[in-house]
C-alpha cells in the first residue's frame, strides 16, 4: 500500500514539474517554426522582386499571383518592417541586407502630405530600421516624415486628416479614421528623439480627440468620423469599410486596441491604458469571437459563423494584447496572454500558415481587406504579416522571461 502511495505521489511530482516546462517549450517551439517559416517566404519573396526595384508586396490576385504596389500605397513599410524583425530574430548578412533594400524602396514617402498613412510607411520601415541599426540617415527620414505627418493635423478639429482623394469629398468633410491612431506611434518617438513637444501635442490631441467621438457606449468603434472644417464639430461617424456603420469592423477594432496600448506605453497616461483595457473588454466579450480567436472580418457579419476570417485583424490584436498584458493587473493579464496565445497557436496552424512556396511568398493565408469594395478579400496581406512576426518576436520575448 505504502509503495502504491509512494509510486502515486512520485507519478504526481514528476507531471507538476514537467507540465509548465512542457507547455513552455511546445509554445517556443510554435514560435520558432513560425519565425522560420516566416524567415523562408520573406527571403523568398525578397529575392522574387530583386529586378524590380520600385516594387513592394501587397497580396494576391485571382490567379494567386503576387501583386505589388509602389511605396506609396498604404502598405508599402511592412514588407521592409518584416524584414528587420526577422534580421532582429537572425541577424543574418542576407536578412540585413534585403531589409535595407526593401526600405531604401520607401524613402521618398517621407515628404508625403496628402494622406496619413505616412507613419506606417516610415515607420514600419525606417522606424524598425534604425531600432536595429542606429543609422543616422533613417533617424533623418523619421524626422521629414513626422514633419510630414503634422501638416494634415486641424486644431479646431484636434485630428490629422486621413484621406484627401478627390472623389470624396462631396461625402465627408475632413474624415478621420480608426487605423489613423497606428501613425501616432511615429509622433510619438520623434517628439522625444528630437526633444519636440509639437509631435507629441499633435498625437495625443488626436487620440483624445478619437477617443471621444470614434466610439460607441460598447467601446466598439466607428471607422470613419468626418468633421465640420469651419465649426469642428462631428460632421458624419460611418463604416466604410465594415458590414454597416453600426457594425464593429474587426480591423478597425483592431487598430484601437493597438494604438490605445501603443499611446500609453508612448505616455504613460492612465487615460490610454483604460481605453485600451475597455476595447479589449469589448472584444474578447464578445459572442461572436471564434474558438480560435481569429475575428470574423466584421464582428456583426450576417453570415457568421460563415463568414470570413481576417488573419490581419486576429495578428494585429495579438500584437497588442502581447503588449497590453504588461500593464494590467495579474487577472488581466492571465486573460490577455490566453487569448493572445490562442491566436498564435492558431495564426501558426496550417489553417493560416503558408506552406513553404504556397501563398505567393506571403506568411498567412486568408485575410480580408475591403469587403464591401469586394477588393482583397480571403488574401494574403502584407500587413497581416507585419502584426504577426511583430507578435511572434514579443511572444518569444515574454516566453524567455518566463511570462508565457
Ligand atoms: N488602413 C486601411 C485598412 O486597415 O484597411
Amino acid at each position: 500500500m505504502l509503495k502504491t502511495i509512494s509510486f502515486l505521489a512520485l507519478i504526481i511530482l514528476h507531471f507538476s514539474c514537467k507540465t509548465p516546462e512542457k507547455k513552455h517549450n511546445q509554445l517556443s517551439a510554435v514560435i520558432d517554426h513560425s519565425l522560420k517559416v516566416a524567415t523562408q517566404q520573406s527571403l523568398r519573396m525578397a529575392e522574387s522582386l530583386k529586378d524590380q526595384p520600385d516594387k513592394l508586396p501587397q497580396t494576391i490576385d485571382k490567379k494567386g499571383d503576387l501583386v505589388t504596389c509602389n511605396s506609396a500605397w498604404w502598405v508599402s513599410g511592412f514588407f521592409p518592417g518584416v524584414l528587420w524583425y526577422l534580421y532582429e530574430n537572425d541577424p543574418t548578412d542576407s536578412l540585413r541586407l534585403w531589409a535595407e533594400n526593401f526600405t531604401m524602396r520607401v524613402e521618398d514617402q517621407q515628404y508625403t502630405t496628402d494622406n496619413h498613412d505616412v507613419g506606417f510607411m516610415i515607420f514600419c520601415s525606417f522606424g524598425n530600421g534604425y531600432r536595429l541599426t542606429g543609422n543616422p540617415e533613417y533617424k533623418e527620414v523619421i524626422h521629414n516624415a513626422s514633419k510630414s505627418l503634422i501638416t494634415r493635423f486641424n486644431p479646431t478639429i484636434g485630428c490629422i486628416r486621413s484621406w484627401d482623394y478627390a472623389s470624396w469629398s462631396a461625402q465627408w468633410q475632413y474624415p478621420v479614421i480608426i487605423d489613423n491612431m497606428m501613425n501616432l506611434e511615429l509622433l510619438e518617438w520623434s517628439a522625444k528623439a528630437f526633444n519636440d513637444t509639437t509631435f507629441s501635442h499633435v498625437a495625443r490631441t488626436h487620440a483624445n480627440t478619437t477617443m471621444k467621438n470614434h466610439f460607441r457606449d460598447d467601446y466598439s468603434s466607428y471607422h470613419v468620423v468626418s468633421y465640420d472644417t469651419i465649426t469642428g464639430a462631428v460632421e458624419k461617424k460611418n463604416t466604410s469599410q465594415g458590414y454597416s456603420d453600426d457594425s464593429a469592423w474587426a480591423r478597425g477594432q483592431a487598430w484601437g486596441l493597438y494604438g490605445y496600448t501603443m499611446m500609453y506605453q508612448e505616455t504613460g497616461d492612465k487615460v490610454y491604458l483604460e481605453q485600451a483595457t475597455h476595447i479589449a473588454d469589448f472584444i474578447l466579450n464578445h459572442p461572436n469571437l471564434p474558438e480560435d480567436k481569429i475575428p470574423y472580418w466584421d464582428f456583426n457579419a450576417p453570415d457568421i459563423p460563415n463568414a470570413l476570417r481576417d488573419a490581419s485583424a486576429g495578428a494585429i490584436m495579438c500584437s497588442a494584447l502581447l503588449e497590453l498584458s504588461g500593464y494590467v493587473s495579474q487577472e488581466k493579464t492571465d486573460s490577455y496572454l490566453k487569448i493572445a496565445e490562442t491566436q498564435l497557436r492558431s495564426l501558426s496552424s496550417d489553417k493560416y500558415l503558408a506552406k513553404p512556396r504556397e501563398n505567393a511568398n506571403f506568411i498567412l493565408k486568408h485575410s480580408v481587406g475591403h469587403m464591401p469594395n469586394k477588393s482583397e478579400v480571403d488574401v494574403p496581406l502584407s500587413y497581416a504579416d507585419y502584426y504577426f512576426v511583430e507578435a511572434l518576436m514579443r511572444a518569444k520575448e515574454l516566453v524567455k522571461q518566463g511570462k508565457m
